[in-house]
């Protein structure tokens, strides 16, 4: 009964380690700008259009704190760049962590004065995450030209990261279980 109980609670644990497993691996991270950041003089409607987002992801704006900020605003508001009214939400800490939750357009602006008629605003549109689980996982990550941030990278590494842990645990405590049957026998 004790030995069913304890088998049963390391399961559970496992469960859980597998289930955040998938939910890491779902999940990417992209920085805005790749190595350039969230600053003046960058292409942003080209850096939206060189990936694919999905509920899940986040995105990172990188920049010096004051210097810039990330307001996510409606359409109309991305197209005037007048923000007297549209907010959706303000951020302004320098490294910014946007957790795209919804499949919509996300539209962003920075909001100091001229800033964003200078080029510093784009919009994404946020898919549902892959809907045909037969496909592969992931495609291929494109070609890191110019050493280029993409989510890819640091999904494998957490991925990988995680299932490392999950194999220790699962053999340390399958070993536990074997040790505790044997000496209650
Ligand atoms: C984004 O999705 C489109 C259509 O599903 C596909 O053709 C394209 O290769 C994808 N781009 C990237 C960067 O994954
Ligand atoms: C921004 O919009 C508001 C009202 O929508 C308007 O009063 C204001 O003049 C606009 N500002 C600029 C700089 O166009």
């Amino acid at each position: 009964m004790k030995i069913t109980l304890h088998l049963m609670n390391n399961l559970f644990f496992i469960l859980i380690i597998i289930l955040s497993t998938i939910n890491q691996i779902k999940s990417e991270e992209y920085t805005v700008g790749d190595d350039y950041g969230w600053n003046t003089g960058f292409d942003y409607f080209e850096w939206s259009q060189k990936y694919n987002f999905s509920v899940g992801d986040i995105l990172v704006f990188n920049y010096v704190q004051g210097q810039h900020n990330t307001y996510e605003v409606t359409e109309d508001t991305y197209r005037s760049c007048n923000s007297s009214t549209g907010i959706l939400q303000m951020y302004d800490s320098g490294n910014d962590k946007v957790s795209l939750t919804e499949a919509k357009k996300y539209w962003f602006i920075c909001n100091i004065p001229d800033h964003c008629r200078g080029g510093m605003k784009f919009g994404i549109e946020v898919k549902q995450g892959s809907s045909n689980p037969g496909s592969t996982p992931q495609p291929p990550p494109p070609p890191p030209t110019q050493g280029s941030n993409n989510g890819y990278k640091i999904v494998q590494i957490n991925g990988m990261v995680a299932w490392t842990l999950l194999a220790i645990f699962g053999i340390w405590f399958f070993e536990l279980d074997f040790l505790i049957y044997c000496k209650i026998i």
